[in-house]
């Protein structure tokens, strides 16, 4: 878990004698200011702060166009809000094996997409990037919108380029598991300005008050209240300050964990792009070895982690939405008969799984002494 500091401490108590904390555009616009920091940073040409990763995920889908009678395709192994978000605005998620680089298997997508698919979300698990090549080439070929979920992989790389900014558009968390925070939040980004006027709008209801352009002559659309306030603005800019750093230790981390699992002969899960490794987990041959390595401070089974397994999605699997009226199954005509959650080899691969968090076992100084510890 991330914990802010002092320099979090000071910067929201310049918000505090300011007087202002809603967002505010024309006083100190921290928000703005973070926005503007963190394009720069993802060299995204767009970034837009939102309440929350969940908020991202409806808006980057709204943004896109998505709704009724059309089919999402999600991993089966991502929190449940990547599955409810797609749901929330009336289409349908269908659930994509994971393989063993657990991340979206390429070759299960391929065979998930029918005449009803219009985008893809693949989530970047674990500070772990998904095959983006692949993924990108399969959805062109097939009219897919890349809608990346990059909600636990703020600021890992996949060949050189920052998860969530590769696909159409993308999404981050800022909840205080994530790698920066301000106990909740979120982020959009995108190079496409049409893209980044709708996902704006669908994040305000009155976008008009604010002074940023609209971009042009997009028409306005209902949308909701997801804004930031400039007290979470204020944090996330000293976070965000903060983050290059982290990464380079929990990059050096991987590395030392990662020897040191392949000395003892663990099977090391492997990484769509080895040379950015950010996350580092281990398969067994056997539940049971897992469950045992589990045992061990600061390791998770990711099959015992509650909502991240898709046989928890209760609402989602047993199709209960707020009000009987919501229905996007109907809308989209899968009938009962037809399968669009079973995915037995992720079920399995997150049996025999084990994920470290590599923030929360050691101070980061002392990675050798947690290798050693870990790999015993
Ligand atoms: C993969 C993934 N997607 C979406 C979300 C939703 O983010 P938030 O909690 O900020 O709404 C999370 C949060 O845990 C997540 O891990």
């Amino acid at each position: 878990m991330v914990r802010p500091g002092l320099r979090e401490w000071f910067a929201v108590g310049r918000v505090f004698a300011n007087g202002n904390l809603l967002r505010n555009d024309d006083g100190l616009k921290l928000c703005q200011r973070f926005e503007a920091e963190l394009a720069d940073f993802t060299r995204s040409k767009h970034a837009l702060a939102l309440s929350s990763g969940t908020a991202g995920l409806i808006c980057a889908l709204q943004a896109c166009g998505i709704g009724p009678g059309d089919e999402v395709l999600v991993p089966a192994y991502t929190w449940m809000a990547t599955a409810g978000a797609v749901l929330l605005v009336g289409a349908v998620p269908v659930l994509v094996e994971i393989n063993e680089t657990l991340t979206i298997d390429v070759d299960d997508l391929s065979s998930k997409i029918t005449a009803r698919s219009r985008a893809v979300i693949p989530v970047h698990m674990i500070n772990r990037a998904c095959d983006m090549d692949r993924i990108l080439e399969i959805a062109r070929k097939n009219g897919l919108q890349v809608i990346e979920d990059a909600s636990q992989a703020v600021g890992v790389l996949y060949k050189g380029r920052m998860c969530g900014t590769i696909g159409d558009i993308g999404v981050f968390s800022f909840n205080q598991h994530k790698n920066m925070t301000s106990g909740e939040g979120g982020a959009i980004l995108t190079n496409d300005p049409h893209l980044f006027t709708r996902a704006m709008n669908a994040h305000d209801m009155g976008i008009s008050y604010r002074t940023q352009s609209t971009g042009g002559n997009a028409p306005v659309f209902v949308g909701n209240n997801y804004r930031i306030s400039e007290i979470q603005g204020a944090i996330l800019r000293v976070q965000l300050s903060k983050l290059p750093g982290r990464l380079k230790k929990m990059r050096g981390r991987v590395r030392t964990l990662d020897r040191a699992f392949g000395d003892r002969g663990y099977l090391v899960a492997p990484q769509n792009d080895p040379d950015a490794a950010m996350g580092i987990a281990v398969t067994f041959d056997t539940e049971e070895e897992a469950i045992d390595f589990a045992k061990k401070r600061g390791v998770r089974r990711l099959f015992d982690n509650s909502k991240h397994v898709y046989t928890e999605w209760h609402a989602v699997l047993e199709r209960r939405m707020a009000h009987s009226g919501l229905d996007p199954w109907g809308w989209a005509e899968i009938s009962n008969g037809r399968e669009i959650n079973a995915c037995p080899r992720t079920l399995d691969l997150l049996r025999r799984s084990c994920a470290v968090n590599l923030m929360a076992v050691a101070p980061f100084p002392f990675a050798r002494i947690l290798a050693k510890r870990l790999a015993a």
